[in-house]
């Protein structure tokens, strides 16, 4: 059956086709059309076409990738951090897709899961990985079998085992399905729980490039990032480069939510103006609602206002300018009639359930965030809450193992700031608090 019907699809300005190309298309989820599509042909090009490691890594520098499970680094430079004399390393795709408002990896999935492992299979080879997993959440039932499926037909085809394509190549690839916590999701968290340990991250250094999984050098990447690869080494490095802007090359997958007439999942060039995205691709707010904020990189990426986004373009460089951040591609629309004093409880909500607790700042803090959040929600706040959310968010950053505490601080510092009057309104009486909350 053609993916047609999927809550997911978006629908793609066809000359942005890379990873969306098989959208539509009948049976794309098999191994026969994905090779009338051109897959598999990138694997043959590196294995049987003479190219090294450092020639791969070397083309995935030049073509600008970066890694889009969030942090945007750039994915040839970080494979080229891996230890080169021979011994054990691994490759580990991360698919816990926590991120609330993501759903692009699953769509990579949905639409064919063999771009990933062919991806995978070329990342091995350019870090000298014999073995890789792939860490998917344990919801992800239908991700989980096509991924299988994929492992299953790529074995059966020869790209994997223990001579791929008769080269002398060796590369093993297993799925492994993780219990659905969201920091799980973060690398050296995914490793741990990958250990059979709790899944908590650990501090860096070391990086897992030199010391990850088992101890082994290891390199973690989103699935989305992988599944470019093969398109990159097709077509080239400056073929990729034709797309996005100079800091933010190529296309990424961006998935939108909240009521916007035509939801989905679609892939732009980065660089491609948020407003055209939100009322042109995806035909602006449902019944005419005025834009109120926009959340435009998954729940960690600080609010932007409907002034703000005016002139916003989709890329690294411009959302870090504006205090904010790519993140996963998560766009996050909230229109007028919706409380920026309740969307704030329900982020701190997830933040204080998903802290692992290992660290003060964050296992307290977030507990405070909700609490300080939720009383102004319930009537019971006074004037300078929102100050004090503000300076315990503030206190909560750069102090703790990983970026989870950073993350939970940006919305509690900038919905506070930007909507300051919104606050105030609650103050005022519980009956305007039921109101908004209604
Ligand atoms: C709390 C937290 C959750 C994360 N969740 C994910 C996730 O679900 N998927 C993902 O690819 N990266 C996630 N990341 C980023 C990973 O730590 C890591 O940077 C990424 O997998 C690297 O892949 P990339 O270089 O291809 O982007 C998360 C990071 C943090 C701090
Ligand atoms: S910052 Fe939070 S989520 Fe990250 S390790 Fe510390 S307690 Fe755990």
């Amino acid at each position: 059956m053609p993916v047609m019907n999927s809550p997911y699809m978006g629908r793609q300005p066809s000359e942005f086709k890379i990873l969306t190309e098989l959208e539509g298309v009948p049976n794309s989820r098999s191994l026969d059309v994905y090779k009338e599509h051109g897959g598999y042909a990138a694997l043959e090009k590196v294995l049987k076409g003479g190219m090294s490691p450092d020639d791969v890594i070397n083309l995935v520098k030049a073509s600008g990738l970066r890694g889009r499970g969030g942090a945007g680094f750039p994915t040839g430079m970080k494979w080229g951090f891996v230890p080169k004399p021979a011994g054990e390393k691994y490759l580990i795709t991360n698919f816990d897709e926590g991120e609330p408002g993501t759903y692009k990896d699953r769509y990579i999935a949905e639409l064919n899961a063999h771009m990933l492992i062919e991806g995978k299979i070329i990342a091995a080879y350019a870090i000298g990985a014999s073995k890789s997993y792939i860490y998917l959440r344990g919801e992800f039932y239908d991700e989980i079998a096509w991924c299988e499926q994929a492992i299953k037909e790529a074995y059966d085809a020869g790209y994997l085992g223990d001579n791929v394509l008769g080269t002398g190549f060796k590369h093993h690839m297993d799925v492994y399905v993780g219990a659905g916590a969201y920091i799980c999701g973060e690398e050296t968290g995914l490793i741990s729980s990958l250990e059979g340990k709790k899944g908590q991250p650990k501090l860096k250094p070391p990086f897992p490039a030199v010391k990850g999984y088992l101890g082994k050098p290891t390199i973690v990447n989103n699935v989305e990032t992988l599944a470019a690869v093969p398109w990159i080494i097709r077509n080239g490095a400056e073929a990729y480069k034709k797309f996005g802007t100079e800091k933010s090359a190529g296309t990424k997958l961006f998935n939108i939510s909240g009521p916007v007439v035509r939801p989905g999942c679609y892939e732009l060039p980065l660089g491609y103006p948020l407003k055209r995205f939100i009322y042109e691709d995806c035909g602006g707010l449902i019944g005419g609602k005025k834009l109120k904020a926009v959340i435009p990189g998954g729940a960690s990426a600080p609010v932007l206002t409907a002034a703000e986004i005016e002139n916003m373009t989709m890329d690294y460089e411009a959302f870090a300018a504006a205090g904010t951040m790519l993140g996963s591609g998560a766009v996050i629309v909230i229109p007028e009639d919706v409380s920026m004093v309740h969307v704030l409880e329900n982020l701190m909500h997830f933040f204080k359930d998903e802290s692992c607790g290992q660290c003060t700042p964050c296992r307290e803090g977030t507990g405070w965030l909700l609490k300080m959040s939720r009383d102004i929600v319930n009537g019971d706040g006074a004037p300078g809450d929102a100050e004090k959310i503000a300076d315990v968010a503030g206190k909560m950053m750069g102090r703790t193992i990983c970026t989870f505490s950073d993350a939970a601080a940006g919305p509690a510092r900038s919905i506070p700031q930007k909507f300051a009057h919104e606050f105030l309104e609650f103050y005022k009486n519980k009956a305007s608090a039921a109101h908004a909350q209604g």
